[in-house]
């Protein structure tokens, strides 16, 4: 057992789907997996492993934000070697080229979070998605329209007391902004471990337009279905 993950070390399945709400991850782990076993309840953060076409997977809740999701990250590839985690979130769409229901694939994640501030000591590092991964999810999207690759922001508020940075990031290619990606870039990096952040448009910050749970159900299926192939193709 981990801090905050009631596994053993060999209960984590060496790929994991992480999405931040743990009822997510049930509802993938019963959507999609054949055989899942929950292996930790702790905090009420659901982590379950199965299979997928044959393949082991987990599936992982890393609760909202930076912070939360770093402590499962460090614990998942510091204790239970893991090798490919894959975000399977929301976003909300920054740039008028995004429609809700879209899907971003995070090529690299901008932040006004702290935490890679102290961690370089002022430098800016630039956290980046897994070539090959990235790689496998944009052949996974082959024939689906809507699908994006770029820049997302991962910002430390939901709600922003800076609203007009959004456009300046804009004006610099962002696409989507959501609240997990720079800090699960950064940590695979320095395990040497391969991650990318797949993330469905639920809201659109300019536009107003927003997802029903029942659209935000669906196009979670897709996204859940592209990391499935990618994470499955890398290995
Ligand atoms: N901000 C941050 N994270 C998000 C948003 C948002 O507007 N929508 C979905 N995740």
């Amino acid at each position: 057992m981990s801090t905050h993950i009631g596994a053993e070390r060999g209960d984590v399945a060496p790929l994991v789907l992480f999405p931040g709400d743990p009822l997510r991850a049930r509802w993938i782990a019963e959507t999609y997996l054949e055989d899942a076993r929950l292996y930790t309840e702790v905090r009420g953060m659901y982590g379950y492993t199965g299979t997928w076409q044959g393949h082991r997977v987990s599936v992982q809740g890393s609760g909202m934000g930076q912070p939360s999701l770093a402590i499962y990250v460090n614990e998942l590839l510091g204790e239970y070697d893991v090798q490919t985690i894959i975000r399977v979130g929301s976003c909300g769409a920054m740039t008028e080229r995004l429609a809700v229901r879209d899907i971003v694939l995070a090529s690299g994640a901008c932040t006004d979070s702290s935490m890679n501030r102290i961690r370089f000591e002022g430098l800016d590092y630039a956290p980046v998605a897994d070539f090959d991964l990235l790689h496998a999810a944009h052949d996974a999207s082959a024939g689906r329209s809507g699908v994006h690759v770029g820049l997302v922001y991962s910002s430390d508020s939901f709600y922003s007391s800076r609203p007009e940075l959004a456009q300046r990031l804009v004006d610099y290619g962002v696409l989507a902004v959501e609240m997990e990606a720079s800090a699960l870039y950064t940590l695979a990096a320095k395990f040497r471990r391969r991650a990318l952040a797949v993330c469905t448009v639920s809201d659109h910050l300019f536009t107003g337009e927003e997802t029903t749970a029942l659209e935000r159900e669906q196009t979670f299926g897709e996204m859940v279905e592209i990391a499935l192939a990618a994470g499955t193709a890398v290995g």
